[in-house]
């Protein structure tokens, strides 16, 4: 991979970009088909999959966007076939060792989200171990939902302020959003302003449906393993048209 440094920040302007999101999160779907088109085992769709993350992270990082959330793994996505999952984990394990030392040298953080617990534990050790290191690097964080599910996280967080409540903790009407966000998988990750997904499908397939709630949508046709640079500068460049209410009047 070409050094980053060199590549500098983006020229914002030249690229039509307005205005840069914070927090930009990717529903990365359509790997499968994108090896079934070529006649390829839909592993070989998960491999050509990470290097779409290569690309779309150094963006994110030159284009100045401080958060990005990746959704690589659904607790849905246990179903499927044993193979299938086996690779995914495997492919998983490599990825989280290869990069970690380019993303100490650019001073990402790195955290997952999700029900890590179900992860093997050989992958969660790793997972632990790189969150740890990399937890003071301040100049991007990047998180990866595994075995992530939003209506699981929220599930979470009601049984977990229903136990506050009978041990006698809290009373029922100091819950509100604040407090129910405190019991989300990373209570201080702020809320996306722009999520993508890839492969055409309109749906949010259970992806931070909490944090979500006012996030502008990109949605392509472009299957995961053919998203690149372009299009996601594509997709802030829209971000920056759009007239976020939140609501209210203008
Ligand atoms: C997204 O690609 C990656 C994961 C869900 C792990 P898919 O594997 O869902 O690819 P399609 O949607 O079947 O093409
Ligand atoms: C969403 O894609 C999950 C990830 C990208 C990890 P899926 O392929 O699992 O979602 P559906 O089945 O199209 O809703
Ligand atoms: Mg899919």
């Amino acid at each position: 991979m070409s050094s980053w440094s060199e590549e500098g920040p983006l020229d914002l302007s030249a690229m039509g970009i307005t205005q840069v999101p914070r927090h930009v999160a990717v529903i990365m779907d359509g790997n499968g088909r994108w090896a079934t088109h070529r006649g390829l085992p839909r592993v070989m769709g998960h491999k050509a999959g990470a290097d779409a993350v290569r690309r779309v992270l150094r963006t994110a990082y030159r284009l100045g966007v401080s958060h990005l959330t990746l959704y690589a793994f659904s607790e849905q996505n246990w179903g499927r076939p044993q193979e299938e999952v086996t690779r995914l984990m495997e492919l998983l394990l490599h990825h989280i060792r290869s990069e970690q030392v380019e993303l100490m040298e650019r001073g990402i953080r790195f955290q997952g989200m999700g029900s890590l617990e179900r992860l093997p534990p050989e992958i969660l050790a790793e997972l632990r171990d790189f969150e740890a290191r990399s937890s003071s690097n301040a100049d991007m964080t990047l998180t990866l939902a595994l075995s992530y599910g939003g209506r699981e996280e929220m599930v979470r967080a009601a049984r977990q302020l229903a136990e506050e409540v009978a041990a006698g903790r809290l009373r029922p009407e100091d819950i509100n959003e604040e407090r129910f966000k405190q019991h989300l998988y990373l209570p201080a990750l702020p809320d996306p302003d722009l999520l993508i997904r890839t492969s055409g499908e309109l749906r949010v397939s259970n992806f931070l449906l909490w944090q979500i709630a006012y996030a502008e949508l990109y949605i392509t046709e472009t299957l995961w393993p053919d998203f690149g640079e372009e299009e996601f500068a594509e997709a802030v460049r829209q971000y920056g048209r759009r007239d976020r209410r939140f609501g209210l009047t203008r």
